[in-house]
């Protein structure tokens, strides 16, 4: 695989601002997190943005509720967000918000532009909308006339409306679909997409709203009476995030996006409004979209009513923050659906890193002392090549949990090889071949230590450190340098430190 400099620029949606952070809304941001870390430790130069979106008729309704301006309202809430990935260790290099003054402007100038050129007009729309989802909806959308999601029937809404020209493109959206240039992953939910532009088409989409109707949006430029519909002013967020237009540094540097992550809630409107508004702008369209599944909680859906919302900052504070990162990375399939649960975090937790990981680093460390005074012995032979291979090709096709499991599937190797070794005989009857062993599962571990870095960090640098590294100037290395065996100096004092994971014992 070539190690060659690329840029990499990922995106999570904008979250609401109706709500504080729940487990779903860490989850995407965490995976998108785990991405752009991998792609820094290979030498990509990444952007990695995420951000809360603060405009739309539900914004306002939940403000006046509980009695507070919305600016100050979505002040708070944005806040509470960005905290939260502050606590989970997300390194986004920006943080978007939609009230943003340069965010507002640059919409208003799209909104002029777009009007300018023929593809906004003004009209009348009728149709469906589900305010829960701010979304409109097709009657094939309803079960039972109603939003499934939200089991409320959507209003009938008939008003003067700007109308976006978005039919104009439907021939040449579903070819660039089927043909990949706009991919969509995984492959069944690009045929969700082909089938839904097949069977129901782009039609002109309503983009604005009487002010009075929804007064808490962006004013269109050129009609003050309206504002316009949350969901163009959310996606620009994707441009305007790095600064576009007026500081297009990063703009001309990593547009077009390379991975867009989303759940499947989301994805329709993605993939219609928004290609088809890069498209009238004349710029780029994403390269891929990748849709995970959702999370349930013990096999029910997350809702406040049923009292089950799982906040990942209090979460992280239970149970640690690599804790938690590494359990959704590994419990989940990425891209389908899964399950939380507390029961399966604390059995993972114990398997995989009490017994798993951090009994092997103890164990080994602990050897390195007893045998050898702490000090790396002679360098041996040896390779991590087979299982960084594996772990680069699902990095790659974002097959996040298999990359996991190869890295614990190294570890059980190293179980198996202390097992099958036996350094407590070795010491007894042959020294040289002691001293390889050690050597190569101190130096396992080194590998292992790169392996998790963009799962676990902290975990990651302690692993260093126990080994006598100075993380930051391992981080320093070329990813090829990293990835060669023998970086582990003969003769340095390895520092042995805390468990890593002690034993959760259940009440
Ligand atoms: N504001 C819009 C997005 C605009 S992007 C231009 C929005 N916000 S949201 O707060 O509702 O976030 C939806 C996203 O949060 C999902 O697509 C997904 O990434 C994440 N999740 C929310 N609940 C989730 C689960 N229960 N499970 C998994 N992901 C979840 O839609």
């Amino acid at each position: 695989m070539s190690s060659k400099l690329n840029k990499f620029y990922i995106t999570t949606p904008i979250y609401y601002v109706n709500d504080v952070p729940h487990i779903g809304h860490a989850y995407t941001t965490i995976m998108a997190d785990i991405l752009a870390r991998y792609h820094r430790m290979r030498g990509d130069d990444v952007f990695f943005l995420t951000g809360t979106d603060e405009h739309g008729a539900k914004i306002k309704q939940i403000a006046d509720k509980v009695g507070k301006k919305p600016k100050e309202f979505v002040d708070e809430i944005s806040a509470a967000f960005s905290t939260a990935w502050d606590t989970l260790n997300i390194s986004n290099d920006n943080f978007i918000r939609t009230t943003n003054p340069a965010h507002k402007k640059a919409v208003q100038e799209v909104a002029q532009k777009l009007f300018d050129n023929g593809f906004i007009y003004k009209g009348k729309y009728e149709a469906l909308y589900c305010l829960g989802c701010e979304q409109y909806k097709t009657k094939t959308d309803l079960v039972d006339g109603k939003c499934p999601d939200h089991k409320s029937e959507p209003e009938v809404r008939s008003e003067e409306s700007y109308l976006f020209k978005m039919s104009k493109f439907q021939d040449e959206l579903l070819q660039r679909i089927k043909k990949d240039e706009f991919k969509i992953r995984p492959e069944t939910r690009k045929n969700e997409i082909i089938s839904f532009y097949e069977k129901e088409g782009l039609k002109d989409v309503a983009i604005s709203r009487r002010k009075e109707s929804v007064p808490w949006g962006i004013e269109l430029p050129f009609d003050k009476d309206h504002t316009l519909y949350v969901w163009i002013d959310a996606f620009l967020n994707y441009l305007t995030g790095l600064g576009w237009p007026k500081n297009d540094k990063n703009y001309k540097k990593f547009w077009p996006a390379d991975v867009q992550l989303m759940s499947k809630d989301i994805l329709r409107v993605h993939a219609t409004i928004w290609p088809a508004m890069l498209l009238a702008l004349g710029e780029q369209l994403p390269k891929q979209f990748f849709i995970h599944g959702y999370f349930t909680i013990d096999g029910q859906k997350m809702s406040k009513s049923l009292g089950n919302v799982v906040d990942p900052v209090a979460l992280a504070g239970k149970y640690g923050v690599d804790e938690v990162r590494y359990f959704l990375s590994r419990e989940v399939s990425f891209g389908e659906d899964g399950d939380f649960s507390f029961a399966r975090l604390e059995e993972r937790y114990n398997a995989e890193l009490a017994n798993g990981l951090g009994n092997l680093v103890s164990r080994v460390l602990a050897m390195c002392e007893k045998y050898f005074d702490g000090k790396i012995p002679e360098k041996t032979s040896g390779s991590a090549a087979r299982t960084w291979q594996s772990y680069e090709i699902n990095m790659e096709k974002l097959a996040l949990h298999l990359a996991l499991k190869d890295v614990w599937d190294l570890i059980a190797f190293c179980d198996q090889f202390i097992n099958t070794e036996a350094p407590w005989q070795l010491v007894k009857v042959d020294k040289e071949r002691l001293s390889r062993v050690i050597y190569t599962l101190l130096e396992t571990l080194r590998h292992i230590a790169w392996l998790i870095a963009p799962f676990m960090p902290m975990t990651s640098d302690k692993l260093f450190e126990q080994l006598g590294l100075a993380p930051e100037k391992e981080k320093k290395k070329s990813f090829e340098k990293a990835k060669e065996w023998g970086g582990l100096a003969p003769g340095k004092k390895i520092k042995r430190g805390v468990v890593l994971f002690p034993k959760i014992i259940s009440k």
